[in-house]
């Protein structure tokens, strides 16, 4: 019968016993697993040298040399922490779209006095508002007539709008798409001026109380959210169905009046990584082939679909081979991110909660304990991967903002994934100290609450006042 001893690094408890042999059964998978736990996980050595490439890429974006960072000035500084008034603010993300009246309270915590969801694509069925069935045109005039729920047409009110893809900003108030990630393929929007284009929408439905004066990326947003409580927030980031951070960077020497600029980084575009093969798979099958490497190895749209994978292709290995009856193993995205959010998070002793998920999806059959645990096991390698990973990117950041290590940061947070994916908060804090040398007094982590509705807001306010460039 073969044996394997598990390396101590691999620690103990669900799939590894307490100092114990694996012995029958369970040693293919134990192979599999250690080989996916040299390929997934990052060494000291291979997260600094992340992050060092991630600041020698953020220092080329900025200088005009080719870079896998775009490095796109936001055109908007620090808050005063005082700005007030009602604003309306636009949430256009990745799954959603929200639109909200906020009122900005100077000091206190912005209030949301309305708001109106609406999915971009409907499972019940309905247009699907990210397909390349859908023109620019009828995406603008449904975002129209979204606002016109929220607004009863009385008051003039100024938006600010969050809009989380990469744009190329003129000003506060105008950006550019540059393109779709999170695999949107609406068509004639790339190169148009966003807000522009939801003017002439709202122009068109007789909406004239409305005013589009700011447009900023998710990642701005949540920055100037945190920033408008907390003086020393210097970058905003979104861990959701897509990743991405911003950050202030240093512009005194600039013959401008504010000491900083937020620079939204489009760092899920970094690409000096170490990919799997199951990566370059994923990759070559995506919509934009070679766009988005960081954030198709760690963005919660793509969590499910390498966990699939990576089981799919381990399946002979580990004998697990009623993945072959399984349909969603067979079925692009068959794994969401929920379910993988699921799997990590089942902690009881027999894993019921992936039994249950097995039966639901091959009646019958929920699998052994062991591969039960396999299936744990190869998500969590999934998800501590991806916060290893962001980690070492916020690390690329930290260099360059600070490179003694003198200050204090802190920074704000959004997204779904950051949230409500068990463990996934604490993998980025952990990594960014044991790995990185940060620990959890010089840089904080604070989950920004309405980050993007509360962030459009105080753009606007800042466009109002006049202090966006
Ligand atoms: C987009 C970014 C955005 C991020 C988080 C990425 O796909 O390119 O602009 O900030 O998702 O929503």
């Amino acid at each position: 019968m073969s044996r394997i001893k598990p390396p101590d690094s691999l620690g103990t408890g669900g799939f590894w016993p307490a100092g114990g042999e694996i012995v029958g059964e369970k040693c293919a998978m134990a192979q599999v697993l250690m080989n996916g736990w040299i390929e997934y996980s990052l060494s000291k050595e291979r997260f600094r040298l992340i992050a060092t490439d991630f600041a020698a890429a953020m220092d080329d974006g900025l200088n005009g040399r080719p870079s896998s960072l775009q490095m796109l000035p936001a055109f908007v500084g620090r808050p005063a922490g005082n700005e007030t008034g009602k604003y309306l603010a636009l949430d256009f993300g990745g799954t959603n779209l929200r639109v909200a009246e906020v009122e900005l309270c100077g000091t206190k915590k912005p209030r949301i006095n309305k708001i109106h969801k609406v999915s971009l694509k409907p499972t019940g069925g309905g247009v699907d508002y990210t397909s390349a069935n859908v023109d620019v045109d009828a995406l603008f005039e449904f975002i129209a007539q979204q606002i016109a729920i929220v607004d009863d047409g009385t008051d003039a009110l100024l938006l600010g709008h969050s809009f989380s893809y990469a744009s190329q900003q003129t000003s506060l108030g105008r950006a550019k798409l540059v393109g779709w990630t999170k695999e949107i393929k609406v068509t004639g929007v790339a190169g148009q001026d966003i807000n522009g284009l939801l003017s002439a929408a709202l122009a068109r439905q007789s909406i004239g109380n409305i005013q589009p004066v700011a447009v900023i990326n998710d990642t701005t947003a949540t920055l100037l959210a945190a920033a408008y409580s907390q003086p020393e927030a210097d970058l905003g980031s979104v861990c959701g169905t897509g990743h991405n951070t911003c950050y202030y960077e240093d512009i005194s020497h600039q013959e401008v009046s504010a000491r900083v600029m937020a620079y939204n980084s489009e760092s899920g575009g970094f690409d000096r990584l170490p990919f799997s093969a199951i990566d370059d798979q994923l990759d070559a099958d995506s919509e934009y082939p070679g766009k988005q490497r960081l954030e198709k190895m760690v963005a919660g749209r793509y969590l499910g679909e390498l966990t699939r994978r990576i089981l799919l292709s381990g399946r002979s290995d580990c004998g697990m081979n009623f993945i072959d009856a399984c349909p969603p193993f067979h079925r692009v995205d068959g794994i969401s991110g929920i379910d993988v959010a699921a799997f990590v998070g089942d902690e009881t002793t027999d894993l019921a909660g992936i039994s249950f998920w097995l039966e639901k999806q091959l009646p019958g059959y929920s699998g052994s304990l062991a591969e039960r645990h396999f299936i744990k096991a190869v998500a969590e390698m999934v998800v501590n991967r991806s916060a290893a990973l962001i980690a070492a990117s916020y690390a690329g950041f930290l260099l360059r903002m600070d490179p003694q290590q003198r200050r204090k940061h802190v920074v704000g947070i959004n997204g779904s994934l950051y949230e409500k994916m068990p463990g996934f908060a604490i993998g980025i804090q952990r990594s960014l100290e044991n790995l990185g040398g940060w620990n959890s007094e010089q840089v904080l982590f604070h989950l920004v609450d309405e980050a993007p509705l509360v962030g459009a807001a105080i753009a606007a306010a800042m466009a109002k006042d006049g202090k966006g460039w």
